[in-house]
């Protein structure tokens, strides 16, 4: 990753800008409007390819000229999207092949976006087109301030299966096996006789039958890769022509796996950049939030990243559509600043009132200016600009990593498990869930990333890991770091082939135990282990071999066995997890393994109180925000930047409220 200039001076503040929709007067209204908010940069043309080539190969950047110069004036910077997740209705009608086509051999139906196969060289010819026009057409102009490549890459397109991408499958396979006894062999086709004789018979892997597992993980890599493709293609015109400005794609990045592998994609970002959508019923939303920060910072290797998109109130795609909580539009645009990133931005600027997210909000709502979400958005660009000073500094005394990767989940989900349900992101998001409540921030790391300097790794649910990755965590306990490794981790190579001799494969040595079967509890189920504690949906049969017991069961079917161990390993120790435990013991295991670790929380605070810190060399930051409906306080000291307050030891902390305070 080379890091790019930030598009703007301060913190960046604004959204997604579709004044292609609006009439003249809207668009002058908008420029009024956004400098009262205090918007400093806005995402432009993300959908205006028929605007810049509205008949094939007929280019007219007039409209574009216009905006920037207009933009320009009024002192808002632009984040120039190229526009190609929004397909010409003209290129459907001369080229049908390049919708994307489901499992089924079913082409999607032209008029959402994103219709085309990541794979077609026909759209990739037309779409470097316009993107080489685009790029030269407005090198030089000053409002210009970085690149979004397309839209949300994958979010409809990610999994095609026409000819053509049935072709580059097995193009890509022969690329990485080299011999068709290779990929038998990788994949374990001996099984049910699925042996192919020759690439040929490759397929990508659909619905429609039985798949073998390691045909399916390697579908999904091929699939991230097909759409990382087209990232370095629109990266490369642009590089040619505007060689100074960032370039990035927004990632949807949430608990995991997502659509395309992120973390492998990084390194090809100046800037990486994330959209995050809450989910309103979700009643740990702000959870999930930091948690998506955390692997965000994971991925920027901890230096400052976007956040390209999150909504002002409410979503439509949902069922219900729930909206904002009095005071959460503050605490989550704060929320992902103090995870490490330097910008606020929306889908979008203003709602539209046609097309199918008519009823998405905005920055500036249907009901026009005077209204309470607009009267928020100004507070808001208010909040940001008092507290620009932490515009470049990093999340700072990080002791906890985890790691996460998104090649487990997808191995996860290939073929048949001991159980059907657990998303692979359920052990993770729990044992985030119960540091964010002590207040331990914590990097949600790739598998690979160095672990010098941390003081507790959390290996939770790692179905997938090679040896490499797996001996890191190890070295890293030998070192005197404290180890956690959680239930259904290791068991896996990364050609999906499980590791024998006893669970939790590649970490059985590291925690010294052998696990030797699966005993799934049903839905109702719970056992008691003989400290009290519960487990659900998940236990082991397995015995120690060098390792303590901390835990064992004390009712089910492996009653009488370990259940939770420690070993003392070098200089360091190494805890294993063989049960999914209740919320209420998983923060009393929890709170054992931080007084193991001396992991400190980032900050002392009463319950419901997030605490993160960004530093530099020179200043620190403490963001405080709670989330709970009762009163609270932090241990801290220093000058609250949004009230100009100074306080001594202690920030008391109304329901609901945040604070900012430079130490
Ligand atoms: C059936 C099949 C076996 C195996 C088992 C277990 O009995 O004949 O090949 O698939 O189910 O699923
Ligand atoms: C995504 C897209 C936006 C918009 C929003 C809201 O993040 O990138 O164009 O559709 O979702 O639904």
């Amino acid at each position: 990753m080379t890091m790019g200039v930030w598009p703007t001076s301060g913190l960046s503040f604004g959204g997604d800008y579709s004044p292609e929709q609006w009439p003249r007067e809207v668009v002058i209204e908008d420029m009024a409007l956004m400098r009262e908010a205090g918007v400093n940069l806005i995402t432009l043309g993300v959908f205006s390819w028929i605007v810049h080539e509205p008949r094939e190969g007929q280019f007219d950047f007039t409209w574009l000229d216009g905006m920037l110069d207009l933009l320009h004036e009024n002192g808002i910077r632009v984040d120039l999207a190229t526009p190609t997740a929004a397909v010409p209705m003209w290129l459907h009608r001369l080229h049908p092949e390049i919708l994307p086509q489901d499992e089924f051999g079913h082409p999607l139906a032209p008029g959402g976006r994103l219709g085309w196969c990541p794979s077609s060289p026909v759209f990739r010819e037309y779409s470097a087109r316009i993107v080489d026009k685009l790029a030269a057409h407005v090198a030089g102009h000053p409002a210009v301030a970085m690149w979004h490549v397309s839209n949300e890459l994958g979010g409809g397109n990610a999994r095609c299966h026409c000819r053509v991408s049935n072709d580059c499958f097995k193009a890509w396979v022969t690329h990485r096996y080299g011999s068709i006894e290779a990929v038998n062999a990788a994949w374990g086709m001996a099984f049910w006789g699925n042996t192919y004789s020759s690439f040929e018979e490759i397929t990508t892997p659909s619905g429609r039958t039985a798949h073998n597992p390691g045909q399916m993980l390697d579908f999904e890599r091929f699939s991230s890769d097909a759409l990382l493709g087209q990232y370095r293609a629109e990266k490369e015109i642009i590089a040619r022509h505007t060689p100074d400005l960032p370039v990035t794609t927004n990632f949807m990045v949430g608990l995991g796996p997502d659509v395309v592998d992120y973390a492998r994609w990084a390194p090809e970002m100046d800037i990486v950049a994330n959209d995050h959508y809450t989910y309103g019923p979700d009643p740990l939303r702000h959870q999930d939030l930091a948690f998506a920060g955390d692997r965000m910072r994971g991925m920027s290797d901890g230096a400052p990243w976007m956040l390209l998109e999150h909504a002002a109130g409410s979503a439509s795609w949902h069922q219900i559509n729930l909206s904002k909580k009095p005071g959460e539009r503050i605490r989550h645009a704060l929320g992902h600043v103090a995870r490490g990133s330097d910008s606020v931005m929306y889908f979008q600027w203003r709602a539209s009132r046609s097309g199918t997210e008519q009823f998405h909000s905005a920055m500036l709502p249907h009901a026009g200016a005077s209204s309470r979400i607009f009267s928020d958005i100004c507070a808001l660009g208010g909040h940001l600009e008092r507290i620009s000073e932490v515009k470049g500094t990093r999340v700072a005394g990080v002791q906890v990593a985890m790691l996460h990767d998104n090649e487990a989940g997808w191995a996860l989900r290939s073929g048949l498990k001991p159980i059907n349900s657990p998303s692979y992101a359920d052990s993770a998001r729990a044992l985030h869930n119960c540091l964010f409540e002590r207040a331990v921030t914590v990097d949600v790391l790739p598998a690979w990333s160095p672990l010098g300097g941390y003081k507790l790794v959390v290996v939770p649910g790692l179905f997938l890991v090679s040896d490499e990755n797996a001996r890191a965590v190890a070295e890293f306990a030998e070192a005197g770091g404290t180890v956690l490794v959680t239930w259904f981790s290791g068991i896996v190579d990364p050609v999906n082939t499980v590791r024998t001799g006893g669970f939790p494969g590649a970490f059985r040595e590291l925690l010294g135990v052998t696990s030797e079967e699966f005993y799934p509890l049903d839905v109702d189920e719970s056992v008691e282990l003989d400290n009290g504690w519960r487990a659900k949906r998940w236990t082991e049969f397995m015995r120690t071999d060098a390792a303590d017991v901390v835990a064992g069961y004390a009712s089910g079917d492996v009653a009488g066995h370990p259940a939770i161990t420690r070993r003392t390993v070098g200089a360091g120790s190494a805890w294993y997890l063989s049960a999914d435990l209740d919320e209420a013991s998983l923060g009393e295991l929890a709170d054992l393994i931080l007084a193991d670790s001396a992991v400190r929380p980032a900050a002392l605070v009463s319950r419901g109180v997030e605490a993160v810190r960004r530093s530099s060399e020179s200043s620190s930051y403490l963001f405080l925000i709670n989330h709970s409906d009762d009163d609270g306080w932090a241990q801290a000291s220093g000058v609250d930047l949004l009230t100009g307050l100074a306080h001594v030891g202690r920030v008391e902390l109304e329901a609901g409220s945040v604070a900012v305070i430079r130490e």
